[in-house]
């Protein structure tokens, strides 16, 4: 090693080993690796050095740095130990009293009801489902009996794609990727995200997330979906409530409904979340549109269904009480901690 090199290390190990105190470490630690310390001048000597010479002596004055640093640390570390020792013999220092205080992280509240949903739907024999965010146009619409001069078109504003796809604007286009892809009798759900192309405000979202449920069976009826539907809410209300369907269009069902549930805050006497009606609108549902399995490639004189699109923040909004929508997404975790329910 350059003398020069050597002779700094052994006084600068010396002077580590014989600090009194961890002022006077500091004070060493500055002259040595500080700015104007000795090994940064070394450093800026660099140019001077011969140029074949050059690499070995940076990697020597690298070398000794590290080997500072850790003779620096270990002794801070022995500082700080005989420091603690004194204050417990002087007896200053209560090692019984409480910790601080620290938070753990939480599941986003949406998680949470997805994975709500998710546990209480794989226990009645549903498999839960992924597709893709970006669709074809024949699965998001065509083949869910919207064709191209539908109006429903116009109420799912869409984010349009260069190359003719688009974002999906609901979770209904993986019913037909499930009926392709699995042999009937089959149920399943989707939990997951869409995209419209409409403005914000407190109750819309661009990016916002479903549930969709399809069951395909034989002999499917509307008893069937009730019965699920009832069966769900008691798995994650802990009672029963009731619920009620009202006639709704959405072209993949017929018939199609609008599923009401009593209001879990009055019990159904009215009250300011359900706007005194007593009822909450939950999902809209129905049964399988015939059209809708042929696209599926099943024959709608054997198979029948079932099919429903929960929307995850509406749930999420009326089971926590949040009233804006945009608060799920804000980035405000002093506002994202308040919903912990597990
Ligand atoms: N996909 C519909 C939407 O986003 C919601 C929907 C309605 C889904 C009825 C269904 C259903 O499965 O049966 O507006």
């Amino acid at each position: 090693m350059n003398p020069e090199l050597e002779s700094l290390r052994t006084q600068i190990t010396e002077e580590i080993h014989s600090a009194p105190d961890l002022q006077t470490l500091k004070e060493v630690e500055r002259r040595a690796l500080g700015k104007k310390g000795a090994l940064t001048a070394l450093l800026r000597q660099l140019g001077k050095v011969p140029a074949e010479e050059r690499p070995a002596f940076g990697k020597a004055v690298n070398d000794l740095k590290v080997e500072l640093t850790a003779l620096l640390i270990a002794r801070q570390e022995e500082f700080r130990k005989s420091e603690l020792e004194a204050r417990l013999t002087r007896g200053d220092f209560d090692p019984t009293e409480p910790g601080m205080p620290y938070d753990g992280g939480r599941l986003h509240p949406l998680t949470q009801v997805t994975e709500d949903l998710v546990r209480v739907f794989l226990g009645m024999g549903f498999a839960a489902l992924d597709g893709p965010n970006v669709e074809f146009e024949y699965y998001n619409f065509d083949a869910l009996n919207i064709p191209g001069d539908h109006p429903a078109r116009e109420s799912q504003d869409t984010f349009w794609l260069d190359d003719g796809n688009l974002l999906r604007t609901h979770t209904s286009p993986v019913q037909i990727r499930a009926m392709e892809k699995f042999e009937p009798p089959f149920r399943a759900i989707v939990p997951g995200r869409c995209f419209r192309n409409e403005a914000v405000d407190a109750s819309h979202e661009h990016t916002f997330y479903q549930m969709e449920g399809l069951v395909v069976d034989r002999d499917i009826s509307v008893a069937h979906l009730i019965y699920t539907m009832k069966t769900c809410l008691r798995e994650i209300m802990k009672r029963d409530l009731e619920v009620r369907l009202r006639p709704g269009f959405f072209p993949f069902v017929e018939p199609g409904f609008e599923l009401d549930v009593t209001c879990p805050f009055c019990e159904g006497k009215g009250c300011s979340v359900c706007k005194q009606t007593g009822w909450i609108e939950l999902l809209p549902c129905g049964m399988v549109h015939p059209s809708v399995l042929r696209h599926g490639g099943l024959d709608p004189e054997e198979w029948t269904g079932f099919a429903f699109g929960l929307g995850l923040q509406r749930l999420a909004m009326v089971s926590f009480g949040i009233n804006d929508i945009r608060d799920f997404t804000g980035g405000d975790v002093r506002f994202l901690s308040q919903f912990y329910h597990r």
